[in-house]
């Protein structure tokens, strides 16, 4: 049975998304049978960090509405044998979507594949607390900031008291100019403060943003380091 991974992060902008696609392409490339899953109702970005906005003709509204059958809003991903991916609606809310509901889809999905990776909205919100419910593990993302960290200690706290036990989390956007000047907060701190297990950090670096917005994520090309720092990740992660 696969096992559900939230990608989540207590302030926006943290990397959730491209954590989500960077790790669920690693993932697959050890050759799990990922789902790439996008709850983020309203603001989906997956589909753009993968190149795939004109391959979305159906979602997870369109699958809850009973306007199509689950396999049909599953969309596999051409670069990468073992991924595809599930859309969220974009336009529209999901209504009367419960926690019983989350529990069958995540069955009929876990049947489906070894790893749901799930790009979380930020924070904990009404959705996030209805998709937890039937999530197995959480990654925590937290960049080198103050506020960023205090934010991911609260969400740590909202996470284990809906029951999610598996929690690690990760640093990203590391600018090597500041880190260990003393003038951002560093690597001890953070792990200390938000008392995890670190399976990860990744710089800040432009060939992160230029791959998100060209479509073709930077693990792709595995001859990166950028690439094999995810690589890593995914290895480490016990999920
Ligand atoms: N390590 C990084 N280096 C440079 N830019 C990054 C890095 N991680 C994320 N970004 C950029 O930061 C912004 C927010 O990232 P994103 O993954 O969309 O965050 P979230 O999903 O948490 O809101 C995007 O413009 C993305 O391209
Ligand atoms: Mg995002």
């Amino acid at each position: 049975m696969g096992k559900v991974l939230l990608i989540c992060s207590g302030s926006g902008g943290a990397g959730k998304t491209t954590f989500a696609v960077n790790l669920s392409i690693a993932l697959a490339k050890q050759g799990k049978r990922v789902l790439l899953f996008d709850i983020n109702v309203g603001r989906r970005n997956v589909d753009i960090y993968l190149g795939m906005e004109d391959r979305i003709l159906f979602d997870l509204g369109d699958v809850i509405s009973g306007l199509c059958k689950l396999d049909k809003a599953i969309i596999p991903y051409d670069l990468c044998d073992g991924l595809s991916i599930l859309a969220c609606p974009q336009y529209r809310e999901i209504e009367g979507f419960g926690a019983g509901h989350v529990k069958a889809l995540f069955e009929a999905l876990r049947q489906r594949f070894d790893v749901i990776v799930t790009d979380c909205p930020v924070s904990i919100g009404t959705t996030l607390r209805v998709f937890s419910s039937g999530a197995d593990s959480a990654l925590l993302l937290t960049v080198p900031d103050h506020t960023s960290v205090r934010n991911a200690e609260a969400l740590n706290e909202k996470l284990a008291a809906l029951g999610i036990e598996k929690r690690f989390f990760a640093i990203n956007r590391i600018d090597k100019q500041y880190s260990g000047t003393g003038s951002i907060p560093g690597i001890n701190y953070i792990a200390r403060t938000v008392q995890l297990p670190l399976v990860g950090m990744v710089s800040e670096d432009p060939a992160i943003h230029i791959a998100n917005n060209s479509g073709m994520p930077v693990v792709l090309d595995s001859s990166t380091d950028m690439a094999m720092r995810f690589e890593a990740i995914a290895q480490r992660l016990d999920i």
